[in-house]
């Protein structure tokens, strides 16, 4: 028997089966804990978990779960057991009431390289003082503020479009709006111009979009062996790309050299940085209640352009595809336009806040397409919420994509209406039906900034423009079963002037 295996040594072997039966072992450990809490879902494969089991995207494969096991039932993403909700009573529990208490944290991969601190990442007392700091920046009082300033962009993207209606170009939507989007954070968060609508290949567009394109290697590796994690980490290994993340670490460095005392632009990187001279009281790389140091400046920045641009890029992408599938719709939408601006006058930031139209537009447009598909928390201690017992360091994930296509919440879910937010029935959504920025004190910062650059765009655009499907339009969308909410092919679409 031995002769037919001469190249291993007893040695070999008995690690070769010690490290089989670790394999074996390790890998049904942590299986069959929502049977034993009575909670429904799919069996699990050895180190797959439960991963793509009825649709390979991802948020399609909520949609079905839900179909199947109801309002609350338990997947493995690979090895990590993840208790998905969509029970309203829960969801108020979990994101709002106990939020400082027990749900204080997103889930965190620990492979974050530089951005350790930024304010999606940053856990309990750490992520509140970022958070408060940060919270000014983004009031209605300084996004109007920035409203100039995004116009004068939005004003460019209009231009560019001229020269494609006029020559009925087939476009890949994203290929606008991408640039409106950088130029738009770039500018509102450091005063730089960038100025991509005109310069498409500026390298930032290419670092951006990159930041969010996690290493699907890592990404399995992790889910099979999670108590590697500490050793990847003191490899370097991280999610977000190492080389887009320094590109934006010397941008930013070479712009607060430049910006020592008498410039004061009111952008988002000089309230930051205001904040760390009202908080003088000791050395400025010492964090305290009041400010920030040098480098969780840095990753908030950073933090913000990567988040900002391709959720904004992919909400006004859906927007435009959702119009030139429904036109009716676009027409009373362009209707409104013209009534709030007559003559094609220029748009105002109270008048555009105010149109109600276009907020039904752009709530239905996010409830069916959600950038982010999913939201999760950390459960700090085991908790029992509305009869279910949650362990501690449990992922509760909320499946937004599934919750906003529920058709118990929604009737005929797949359809484009934007009267369900209108006046009159607005009474019969159901509260937390409807999370596209998340609710309670950990939801999206940048909420009310991204509506307004979208709104404003889109009012810009529609005010001369009509977007049209043309042959290369896919009918139905097949989706993108990577990161965030999206389409897997370009949208393409044709713009018509009015
Ligand atoms: C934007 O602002 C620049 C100066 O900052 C100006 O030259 C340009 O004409 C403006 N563009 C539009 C479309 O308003
Ligand atoms: C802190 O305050 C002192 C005076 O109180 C001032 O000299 C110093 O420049 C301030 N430091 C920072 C970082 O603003
Ligand atoms: C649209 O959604 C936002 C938040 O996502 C909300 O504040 C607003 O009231 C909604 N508008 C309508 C008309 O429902
Ligand atoms: C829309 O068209 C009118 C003339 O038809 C023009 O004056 C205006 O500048 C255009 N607006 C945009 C945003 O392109």
């Amino acid at each position: 028997m031995m002769g037919c295996l001469p190249f291993f040594s007893v040695e070999t072997w008995i690690l070769l089966l010690t490290f089989i039966c670790f394999f074996v072992i390790y890998s049904n450990r942590p299986y069959g804990i929502f049977e034993k809490l009575g909670i429904p879902g799919p069996k699990p494969y050895i180190y797959w978990g439960t991963v793509g089991r009825h649709h390979k995207v991802y948020y399609e494969d909520d949609v079905q779960s839900a179909k199947k096991y109801g309002k609350v039932w338990g997947t493995y993403e690979f090895r990590t057991p993840v208790l998905a909700v969509t029970d309203p009573e829960m969801l108020k529990t979990i994101l709002v009431k106990e939020c400082f208490t027990y749900f204080t944290n997103r889930r965190n991969f620990h492979l974050n390289g530089e951005l350790y601190d930024a304010v999606s990442i940053a856990e309990d007392d750490e992520w509140r003082r970022i958070r408060n700091i940060l919270t000014p920046s983004f009031t209605s009082g300084r996004i109007k503020e920035m409203f100039s300033v995004m116009k004068n962009i939005s004003g460019k993207l209009t231009a560019s479009m001229r020269s494609k209606a006029h020559n009925n170009e087939v476009i890949a939507v994203k290929d606008i709006f991408g640039p409106y989007s950088i130029d738009v954070m770039a500018s509102c968060a450091f005063s730089l111009d960038v100025d991509s609508i005109n310069n498409p290949s500026s390298p930032i567009i290419d670092h951006a979009s990159k930041l969010f394109r996690f290493p699907v290697p890592v990404l399995i590796l992790q889910g099979f062996f999670p108590i590697l994690l500490p050793l990847f980490e003191r490899l370097g290994v991280t999610m977000f790309s190492k080389t887009s993340t320094d590109f934006f670490k010397n941008v930013l460095e070479k712009i607060r050299e430049e910006r020592s005392g008498s410039s004061n632009p009111g952008d988002v990187l000089q309230n930051m940085i205001n904040s760390q001279t009202k908080g003088n009281d000791s050395y400025s790389h010492k964090p305290n209640h009041k400010r920030l140091t040098d480098h969780e400046i840095l990753s908030q920045a950073i933090m913000f352009m990567f988040a900002g641009y391709e959720t904004s890029t992919t909400t006004l992408v859906f927007l435009a595809y959702n119009l030139a599938t429904n036109p009716e719709v676009m027409k009373r939408l362009q209707e409104e336009i013209d009534s709030t601006f007559p003559d094609k006058g220029a748009v105002r930031y109270e008048a555009l806040m105010q149109m109600e139209y276009l907020d039904c537009v752009v709530n239905e447009s996010l409830r069916l397409y959600p950038p982010a598909a999913r939201l999760d928390r950390i459960a700090k201690e085991t908790v029992k919420i509305c009869g279910i017992t949650i362990q501690k360091d449990m992922v509760v994930m909320i499946p937004v994509y599934a919750l906003q296509r529920d058709p118990e919440l929604w009737p005929e879910p797949e359809e484009f209406r934007p009267d369900r937010f209108s006046k009159q029935n607005k009474q019969s959504i159901k509260p937390y039906a409807y999370m596209p920025f998340g609710v309670g004190p950990r939801n999206c910062l940048g909420m009310r900034f991204a509506q307004v650059m979208v709104k404003l765009a889109l009012v810009d655009i529609l005010q001369n423009y009509s977007f049209s499907v043309c042959e290369e339009t896919e009918i139905p969308l097949e989706m993108d079963y990577k990161g965030f909410v999206g389409p897997l092919n370009p949208i393409k679409l044709k713009l018509e002037t009015r």
